[in-house]
């Protein structure tokens, strides 16, 4: 599921936070493999991203395959990697903390990747984040940025 409530928690060791819908279904996997990706996408595949969160994975076989994205195994930890993804994280289930409507899922990283356009910093010439701005009428990002894509 796209997500925007992430956080890096802790350097040494690796620790990342999610929070998470408790309706989730990408929750119950997490729970059940005791491990979760995380993908940074460009914004060029912000319609598999839209699909992504308008569609829970309850609902179809293969929620990525759905969404237009292809992946495969991590290097380190059976979680789908995006194959298109410009950046991405492997996590092992670390804890699990109940706040409010929510769940923290606190994830171990066990591997991580970027591609090129991440040196010592990303160069956003290249990399085009998707930017969160609120949902009205679609998903995300300013309305300049949808008209380029
Ligand atoms: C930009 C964006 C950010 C989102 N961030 C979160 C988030 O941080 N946590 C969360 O639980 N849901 C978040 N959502 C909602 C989920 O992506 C959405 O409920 C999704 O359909 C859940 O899918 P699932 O049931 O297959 O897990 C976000 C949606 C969008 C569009």
């Amino acid at each position: 599921m796209p997500v925007v409530s992430y956080s890096s928690i802790s350097v040494s060791p690796p620790l990342i936070g999610v929070a998470c819908q408790s309706s989730s279904f990408t929750l119950k996997l997490a729970l059940a493999s005791k491990a979760f990706s995380l993908c940074l996408l460009d914004r060029s595949r912000i319609h598999a991203i839209e699909r992504l969160a308008t569609r829970s994975g309850s609902q179809v076989e293969d929620k990525l395959t759905d969404a237009g994205l292809d992946y495969e195994k991590g290097s380190k930890l059976d979680v789908p990697i995006i194959k298109v993804a410009e950046a991405t994280l492997e996590c092992q289930l670390h804890s699990r903390i109940r706040l409010g409507d929510h769940v923290m899922l606190v994830g171990l990283v066990k591997a991580c990747n970027a591609s090129d356009k991440f040196r010592d910093f990303w160069d956003f010439k290249r990399y085009r984040a998707v930017l969160y701005t609120g949902w009205r009428d679609g998903m995300t990002t300013y309305d300049a940025a949808r008209r380029a894509i």
